[in-house]
């Protein structure tokens, strides 16, 4: 293999054979392939894309890079979920109990924020005592015994992508769709899953915010899961606005806890009842929409999944009291009311623009070695299209001190004062639905 004859027939259009994907994989891996040439080869994929081979060989090289979750023949579906990422999306805290409540084995292996999304280890760390980091054969005897494990990618998962995803974080070549599905998907894989759900975000708060590229994106994250045999859907859901009323770590898993308990309501119980339900339907089915609906809220009602979540805590070491007493959770010393300057109906709240306040507030990062303060961040009471009247609480500040909180305000209202001039009408909560075979408007959906 002579790596700059590679590099020179993707940058002029040709295609790779699947062996010499595995081989450059294999010997990136291996760091005999150094990373300036795999910059180059990543820009000229990045501007030609990859054949559908290509990217069924790409992937299933970085896969063969590392272990995978262990499996033992027989037992509970094995199916999971995943989101491309936004602001105050904490649907994986209140799935993957859920789903285990319902007697689906979830291993819900998950990232750290990074840029203005925040992230559900980032999330769950904020439980008092709670490790996220564990080795792949505990995490497959959590995931065995429980029911439900949720863990970090250990070294041992991908170590393929972890190289590549940070030389292209450097290297402007981060937003390429099979780059993207490649990454995902090969650590999604090796979760040895029976069925993945996608939540694939659309608008300006999203990884891909135009509706088309999201959908491109969901469709060739499809066609590489069903390639490799695991069933997968995606729903394209809103990321034009924050999900739900939480948006920092502590605060998320305080909303998450009361999803839990019952106390849901709102865009984040319609969009993690609806995501859930196609889980279920993946892991049974014989089942129907209204059937797999009627179970996730039962297991909801009679303290199933409040319970599965209290184990979830104890097995990884936090404090499982948390989920009877809030105050369990880390706050902020300073806590602040945002008062609406005037009447109207609340906009949608640019997303990109309160995850930058939440890293400035120190709930998130701006590189990945940055710690992260779990208490700090905002609650955003009236949802998007809401009335509000003049001097009504719009927004809760949580941050670390009057400084901070003086700053973030006046952010929040500069943002709120842009929405509101910009008169943008919030998008569809779930905009459609995509499988292997076909895209359906969420409205023909149910
Ligand atoms: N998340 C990933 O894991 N990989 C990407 O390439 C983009 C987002």
């Amino acid at each position: 293999m002579v790596v700059p004859r590679l590099i020179e027939r993707k940058r002029d259009g040709g295609v790779l054979t699947g062996d010499e994907w595995r081989e450059l994989i294999a010997h990136y891996a291996t760091d005999d392939v150094p990373d300036y040439q795999m910059a180059a080869l990543a820009m000229a994929v990045f501007f030609r894309g990859l054949s559908p081979e290509e990217l069924g060989a790409l992937t299933g090289a970085m896969l063969d890079s590392g272990s995978r979750l262990p499996r033992t023949p027989g037992g509970a579906m094995r199916v999971d979920k995943h989101s491309t990422g936004g602001v105050g999306d904490k649907t994986s805290l209140i799935l993957a109990p859920l789903l285990a409540a319902c007697g689906v084995a979830v291993p819900m292996m998950s990232g750290r924020g990074l840029g203005h999304t925040g992230g559900t280890l980032d999330k769950l760390e904020a439980i008092p005592g709670f490790t996220t980091r564990m080795p792949l054969d505990r995490a497959a005897h959590q995931l065995d015994t429980l029911g439900v494990v949720m863990f970090g990618q250990t070294e041992e998962i991908v170590p393929a992508d972890r190289r590549l995803y940070a030389l292209r974080d450097v290297t402007g070549t981060v937003e390429s769709i099979p780059l993207i599905t490649a990454s995902i998907m090969s650590k999604k894989l090796a979760e040895q899953l029976d069925a993945l759900v996608l939540d694939v975000k659309v608008g300006s708060g999203a990884f891909m915010p135009a509706l088309e590229d999201a959908r491109t994106l969901a469709r060739t994250m499809i066609g590489v899961g069903e390639q490799a045999g695991c069933r997968t859907v995606a729903l394209l859901t809103a990321m034009d606005r924050p999900l739900g009323r939480a948006a920092g770590n502590a605060l998320e898993v305080a909303e998450s806890i009361q999803a839990l308990r019952g106390e849901g309501t709102g865009d984040l119980l319609e969009v993690t009842l609806e995501l859930g339900a196609e889980m279920l339907l993946l892991a049974n089915e014989t089942m129907t929409r209204p059937q797999a609906i009627t179970t996730l809220k039962q297991a909801i009602r009679s303290g199933a999944a409040l319970e599965k979540f209290r184990e979830v805590i104890r097995w990884q070491g936090g404090d499982p009291a948390v989920v009877d007493d809030l105050a369990v959770l880390p706050t902020a010393p300073v806590i602040r009311d945002v008062l609406a300057g005037h009447s109207g109906r609340m906009p949608p709240l640019p997303p990109r623009a309160l995850g930058e306040l939440i890293i400035a507030l120190g709930g998130g990062r701006r590189v990945a070695a940055d710690n992260v303060d779990p208490a700090v961040g905002l609650e955003l009471i009236p949802r998007a299209g809401q009335r509000v009247e003049g001097g009504e609480v719009i927004a809760i500040v949580h941050a670390r001190t009057d400084a901070d909180a003086d700053a973030a305000e006046s952010s929040l209202r500069r943002a709120i004062d842009t929405a509101w001039q910009d008169r943008a009408e919030p998008l569809p909560l779930i905009v459609e639905r995509i499988t292997a075979s076909e895209t359906t408007p969420w409205n023909e959906v149910r």
